[in-house]
């Protein structure tokens, strides 16, 4: 008798998810190769980090804001969660990543702004949101973006809220002096090695939190 040969995992991928796969790196390297600073690495986070980010979301819980969005795996993540579409609001500075948010998640709101001065654009009221998912290039930014992205994200948390944010490296982003200036503090989350590069999850909250 004839044996077929096994498939692996990755050739059972449906055809049609292999090709948006496929699209969503071509485009997030031509983000790159236009705006590295901006967009800091070559390709999307993957699942597993994502899985990560989004651990602490209570779907029942109340609004969420995600900085930084690209090409949306934190976003599916996050409605993964069970969380309602009209709770999440996803901002993003890059217009051709804000179109391709707005094409693949038409009940999600998307603000086209930096996200250093994103109260001004938010649907939801100061205090209302339960966590801010950041996939913002903290390591690329200066100690002053550091501050006023921090800020800004805890005047949109309400008390008991917290701020997500991944790095490349296995310290916290944000230097200790600006945690203190803000009466904020850190916890590690996590770490996987399905990423590339390999990534920690940092929650930042208020001290005595
Ligand atoms: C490292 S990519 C992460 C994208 C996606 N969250 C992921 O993990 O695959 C950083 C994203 O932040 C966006 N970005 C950078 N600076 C920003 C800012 N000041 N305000 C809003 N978005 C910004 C970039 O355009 C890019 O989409």
């Amino acid at each position: 008798m004839q044996h077929k040969p096994k498939r692996s995992r990755a050739l059972a991928l449906p055809r049609s998810e292999c090709r948006s796969r496929a699209t969503e790196y071509l485009d997030f390297l031509a983000a790159w190769v236009s705006k590295p600073r901006q967009t800091a690495s070559v390709v999307p986070s993957s699942r597993y980090l994502a899985r990560l980010m989004v651990e602490h979301i209570n779907p029942d819980d109340g609004r969420v804001l995600e900085l930084g969005g690209g090409t949306g795996v934190f976003t599916r993540a996050i409605l993964g969660t069970g969380l309602p579409p009209e709770k999440l609001e996803v901002v993003e500075i890059n217009p051709a990543f804000a179109r391709g948010l707005r094409r693949h998640f038409p009940q999600v709101s998307v603000l086209e702004t930096p996200a250093q001065i994103v109260s001004a654009s938010a649907a939801g009221e100061p205090g209302e949101y339960q966590a801010v998912i950041s996939g913002l290039p903290l390591l690329a930014m200066d100690r002053q973006m550091h501050a006023d992205i921090l800020s800004e994200s805890f005047r949109m948390l309400r008390p008991g809220g917290g701020f997500i944010q991944f790095t490349y490296s296995m310290r916290p982003p944000v230097s200790r002096e600006i945690l203190d200036a803000l009466d904020l503090d850190v916890v590690r989350v996590g770490q996987t090695v399905r990423n590339f590069p390999p990534a920690t999850v940092f929650r930042f909250f208020r001290k005595g939190e």
